[in-house]
C-alpha cells in the first residue's frame, strides 16, 4: 500500500541543489486505473518535469508539483514517448508553464493531437542531443530505449541524484489496494512485471541492449511510470531479468497463434 503520508508526493533525492521528486500516487489506481508515476526534478531552483501525465492527472499533478515549485519555474518537460497516458495532458501544460518540451523527433508532428501546441516549444531529442544541463551544470542524459515499447522512445539519468526515470521499461501492475512505492523484492513483484513486458517490449534483442547501457550508469534507483521505484538489490535483478527476457516478436507464434 502507499503509506497515507506519501499520497502527495515523496523526495527520493535532495542535495543543496538537486532534488528528484516522486509526485504521489494517483487515487484512480486504487478503481482498477493503472497506478501512473510523475517525477519533478528541480535544480537550482529550476523545474523539469518527467511524464507529467494525461488530462485526467493535470489537476492533481499541478497541485503537488506547486507545494515544491512554482509553475513558471519549470523549464522543460520531458515524455519519454506518445502515449496519451504520458503526453495528452500537453496543451495544458504548454498552457500553465513556459516549458519546452523534449520529447522523441518522431512524435513531433503527432502531439499536436492532444490539442493547440505551439510547436516553436517543441523540441526533438534527436537533434537536440543526449543530455539536459541543469543550471547546477548537473545533467540529465536521454538514453535510447526505442522500441521499448514505443519507437521513438528514450529514458532519462539524472546523473546527480543517481535515479533513472526508465519509462514504461519495468512497469509494474499492481492489483488494486498492492500499490506500492519501492520495490525491494523484485521475485515477489515479477508476477506483475513480466505480462506486460512479454507482450509490450519489441525483443530480447532490444531489451539487453537498454540494459547494456544501463549498467553502466550504475543507477542508484529505477523509476517507472507505471508501478514502483526499484531500488537495492531490486535494481540489479530487474536489469538481469530484462536482459535475458524473450518478448515481442521473439515470441511471435505465440501472439498470432
Ligand atoms: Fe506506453
Amino acid at each position: 500500500m502507499i503509506a497515507a503520508d506519501e499520497v502527495n508526493g515523496k523526495i527520493l533525492y535532495q542535495d543543496t541543489d538537486h532534488m528528484f521528486i516522486w509526485l504521489g500516487a494517483d487515487p484512480e489506481s486504487a478503481s482498477g486505473v493503472v497506478q501512473t508515476n510523475q517525477y519533478l526534478i528541480i535544480d537550482k531552483g529550476r523545474g523539469v518535469l518527467l511524464d507529467p501525465g494525461g488530462i485526467h492527472l493535470f489537476a492533481r499533478v499541478v497541485a503537488v508539483a506547486s507545494r515544491y515549485i512554482a509553475l513558471d519555474k519549470i523549464d522543460a518537460i520531458f515524455f519519454s514517448h506518445q502515449d496519451p497516458n504520458v503526453s495528452s495532458g500537453i496543451a495544458l501544460w504548454l498552457g500553465v508553464t513556459s516549458a519546452k518540451i523534449y520529447v522523441s523527433s518522431l512524435w513531433l508532428r503527432f502531439l499536436p493531437h492532444f490539442g493547440i501546441v505551439d510547436q516553436s516549444r517543441m523540441v526533438g531529442i534527436e537533434e537536440f542531443g543526449n543530455t539536459f544541463k541543469f543550471g547546477s551544470g548537473a545533467l540529465l542524459r536521454f538514453l535510447p530505449a526505442h522500441f521499448l515499447h514505443s519507437t521513438g522512445n528514450y529514458s532519462a539519468f539524472d546523473e546527480r541524484s543517481g535515479i533513472l526515470f526508465s519509462g514504461d521499461i519495468g512497469a509494474a501492475v499492481f492489483p488494486a489496494g498492492k500499490e506500492q512505492l519501492f520495490i525491494d523484492d523484485f521475485t515477489a513483484a515479477l508476477p506483475f512485471i513480466e505480462p506486460f513486458h512479454k507482450r509490450y517490449m519489441a525483443s530480447n534483442k532490444v531489451t539487453s541492449l537498454w540494459v547494456r547501457q544501463v549498467r553502466e550508469l550504475k543507477p542508484r534507483l529505477i523509476a517507472a511510470q507505471h508501478g514502483g521505484v526499484y531500488r537495492g538489490d531490486a535494481v540489479s535483478a530487474f536489469l538481469d531479468w530484462l536482459g535475458k527476457l524473450t518478448c515481442g516478436i521473439d515470441t511471435i507464434e505465440s501472439i498470432y497463434k
